[in-house]
């Protein structure tokens, strides 16, 4: 097999958090199904995500929207019973979603009820939607899991890129992110030897019309001199779902344009 058949993702199943997002969402979903998945993308509006299938398989993709509230466990059992139900299988999961009302405010304003939004969807939801389809890969004796961490998973905010603007940063976001990053190498260790692969990728920040001294001072500060765009992330996510990252498990891929490298 060539090395570029080894990024084929042809035959394969997978499965999205939010991959119709209009940031990462649909650029994960994207690339999974350039790249041959049958791709599956759900989050709480069922609509957006049948659209979204739609579009990819006006591009000639094989996609299909599906329903999920991360923050609810029987929405998250009905997705994984519906996934095996409907397509037999499952060999990628990407997990995207975020419960950006878990995230709302700096220190001073957050109070438990953001905390435990945040704890119901980033933390409840990842253990309850990787034990459910780790078990399934387990059992099929193959699986990559990709879970969407970030910059600040790693390190903190830098709060002066902050200044001049209203932009606000939660601490319930760096809590989450970085417990994903152990979490995923707890499963890396625990079903390795079952054939199932568990990393996650770490993006920067996403160019999203935002405040121009905050896009000034971190274009600045990043080695590559830019915010990510659309098509950055593509290439990892591929890597990391395909046989052409066969022997990583447990890594934490960087997608972040050198930001963590100083
Ligand atoms: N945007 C960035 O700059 C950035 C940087 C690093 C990492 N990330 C990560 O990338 C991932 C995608 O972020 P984004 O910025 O593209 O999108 P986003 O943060 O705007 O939205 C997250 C997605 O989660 C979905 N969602 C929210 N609550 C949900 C729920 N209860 N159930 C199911 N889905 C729900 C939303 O519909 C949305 O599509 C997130 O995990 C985020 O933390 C984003």
């Amino acid at each position: 097999m060539s090395i570029l058949e080894r990024f084929s993702l042809r035959g394969k199943v997978a499965l999205v958090t939010a991959g119709a997002g209009p940031q990462f969402g649909q650029s994960i979903s994207s690339a999974l199904a350039e790249a041959g998945a049958t791709l599956i993308t759900a989050s709480r509006n069922r609509e957006r995500n049948d659209e979204y299938a739609a579009k990819l398989r006006a591009r000639g993709h094989d996609a299909h929207g599906l329903q999920l509230d991360i923050e609810d466990m029987a929405s998250i059992d009905a997705l994984h019973a519906e996934v095996l139900r409907t397509f037999g299988r499952c060999d990628i999961l990407v997990n995207s979603a975020l419960a950006r009302d878990g995230h709302q405010g700096s220190l001073p304003e957050q109070t438990p009820e953001v905390w435990r939004h945040s704890a119901d969807g980033d933390y409840l939801g990842l253990f309850e939607i990787c034990q459910k389809f780790v078990a399934t890969m387990a059992e099929q004796g193959s699986g990559s899991i990709i879970n969407i961490s970030s910059i600040y998973g790693v390190v903190s905010n830098d709060p002066s890129l902050y200044e001049g603007t209203v932009m606000k940063q939660p601490p319930t976001y760096n809590f989450v992110k970085a417990g994903m990053i152990n979490y995923t190498r707890h499963l890396a260790c625990y079903y390795g030897k079952q054939g199932v692969r568990a990393n996650c990728i770490s993006p920067g920040g996403y160019a999203n019309n935002q405040p121009q001294p905050f896009v000034d001072a971190y274009c600045k500060r990043v080695p590559l001199g830019r915010l990510l765009d659309h098509e950055d992330i593509k290439g990892a996510v591929v890597f990391l779902a395909s046989d052409a990252s066969r022997y990583v498990t447990g890594h934490n891929l960087m997608v972040d344009g050198g930001w963590t490298c100083h």
